[in-house]
């Protein structure tokens, strides 16, 4: 089932919301889906991804950044790899993420750490079918 879109814009970047199931917490601290088996999450059509931009979204209980540069996708898990607070998309300045907790920011084209801290976001596998954008976790 494909997360919905899109809730609103932002300058830069586009804000997609609402989730296929939002409203509950990430998604491994769901009792439901203690049993879930890794798979494919349908996010978006490919092409709502903002080229060159950021596209913030609500899928299957997780937040994720993507970033698009034409066929390439990048999709980040929006929790910090340090503490694993969840960055909220206000924490976006152009391509810069940064967290409000201890102040790791992080590169959103590559997902490397650019100040403070020594860990990426973590990056979820990603591909496009038949137009639309999959991310495996
Ligand atoms: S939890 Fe994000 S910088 Fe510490």
């Amino acid at each position: 089932m494909p997360c919905s879109w899109p809730s609103r814009h932002l300058a830069g970047q586009d804000r997609v919301g609402g989730g296929c199931d939002s409203g509950h917490g990430p998604a491994e601290f769901r009792i439901e889906n203690l049993d879930a088996q890794p798979g494919w999450h349908d996010l978006l059509a490919a092409n709502d991804a903002k080229n060159d931009g950021i596209t913030y979204i609500d899928c299957s209980g997780r937040s994720l950044f993507i970033y698009r540069k034409r066929t390439d996708y990048r999709v980040y898990d929006s929790r910090c790899p340090h503490q694993v607070t969840n960055i909220p998309h206000l924490a976006l300045e152009g391509k810069r993420l940064t967290c409000p907790k201890h102040h790791w920011a992080f590169d959103v084209t590559t997902g490397q750490c650019v100040e403070k801290g020594n860990r990426p976001l973590r990056e979820f596998k990603a591909k496009v079918e038949n137009g639309r954008l999959l991310a495996f976790w």
